[in-house]
């Protein structure tokens, strides 16, 4: 692709997103080199969003198929129609692609998400695919892919329960970028964004809830805390309470009680607590709470 298109490219995905410019100008990069990419990072950081954007622009294809240990070669590649074998026997037009064919005919982004957790003949599956650009399927015939199929994995680095330990040689045939958390006034502009919160009360819902749930990713009895969707659910839960509860301004007495009951609903679930610690998920919520709300009365004060 010619630079200036490329360029144009990243201004027209960039205006889809809050912030983000360097990972995305870094993944354009790589995936119009013709490369595939394995995205690092938590759930929740706007991997999906990026892909979407990114592939819609372009009119391609984001295949989405999520790794885990039922992954199977077969699953990836497709299968033939059992139903319509017994009618008229093997043939390429009762074939049922699976999403790796699918993008690789269509020229589309196959986004494996927990990539780590697919099992290995699923892993070298998708190797061979990206190496030799082409499959051959049993009775189909060569699949050859588009130019602009492209393999894009994820990975969770908090994930270590039911992953399989990639090898150093699988590793050496992809390129990775780290996409972190962003950073409070980003993650606010998100919340903002896919809210639509505006007047006082929720802009100050939209300040805490930010606040609070980046707290829960510092906790010390937390292994891995909530990503900004929790922040957005907080806002929106916290909405309806206070349409609920006839709460109109963040200095009512009844706000802060209210934050917390959307806390427990919006992040409860959300946060995985290391092993050895003894507290439950509602028990660090309050902490949090309390350490914004009471401990740091400048947090409550209005404006
Ligand atoms: N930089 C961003 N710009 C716009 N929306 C974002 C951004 N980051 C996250 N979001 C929003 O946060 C939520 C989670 O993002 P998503 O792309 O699904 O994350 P991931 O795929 O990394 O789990 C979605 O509602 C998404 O729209
Ligand atoms: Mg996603």
């Amino acid at each position: 692709m010619a630079g200036e298109d490329l360029a144009r490219t990243r201004e027209r995905v960039a205006a889809r997103l809050v912030g983000r410019e360097r990972e995305l100008e870094l993944v354009l990069a790589a995936v119009a080199a013709g490369r595939d990419i394995v995205l690092e990072g938590p759930p929740g950081v706007g991997k999906t969003t990026m892909l979407q954007a990114i592939t819609e622009e372009w009119g391609i294809p984001l295949v989405l198929v999520e790794g885990n240990a039922d992954l199977t070669p077969a699953k990836l590649i497709g299968h033939h129609n059992p139903a319509r074998v017994l009618q008229e026997g093997y043939d390429a037009d009762n074939f049922v692609p699976g999403p790796l064919v699918q993008a690789m005919r269509d020229g589309g982004f196959l986004y494996i998400e927990e990539f780590n957790r697919a099992p290995d003949d699923v892993i070298n599956t998708l190797l061979t695919a990206m190496a030799e650009r082409r499959i051959a399927v049993p009775r189909v015939g060569v699949v050859q892919a588009r130019p602009t199929f492209r393999v894009i994995a994820s990975m969770n680095p908090y994930d270590n329960v039911g992953t399989t330990r990639l090898s150093t040689s699988v590793h050496d045939r992809l390129n990775r970028l780290a996409i972190g958390y962003q950073d409070a006034a980003a993650e606010r502009g998100v919340v903002a964004l896919r809210t639509g919160a505006s007047g006082p009360l929720e802009d100050r819902l939209a300040d805490d809830a930010v606040a609070v749930t980046r707290a829960t990713r510092e906790h010390p009895d937390v292994r891995q805390g909530s990503s900004v969707r929790g922040a957005i659910d907080l806002v929106l839960v916290a909405r309806q309470l206070a349409a609920l509860r006839g709460v109109r301004d963040p200095g009512d007495d009844a706000y802060p009680a209210l934050v917390h009951d959307a806390m427990v609903v919006a992040l409860s679930g959300r946060i995985h607590l290391d092993e050895a610690a003894e507290a439950t998920p509602e028990q660090v919520l309050k902490e949090i709470w309390e350490d914004h709300f009471l401990l740091r009365p400048s947090a409550a004060a209005p404006g």
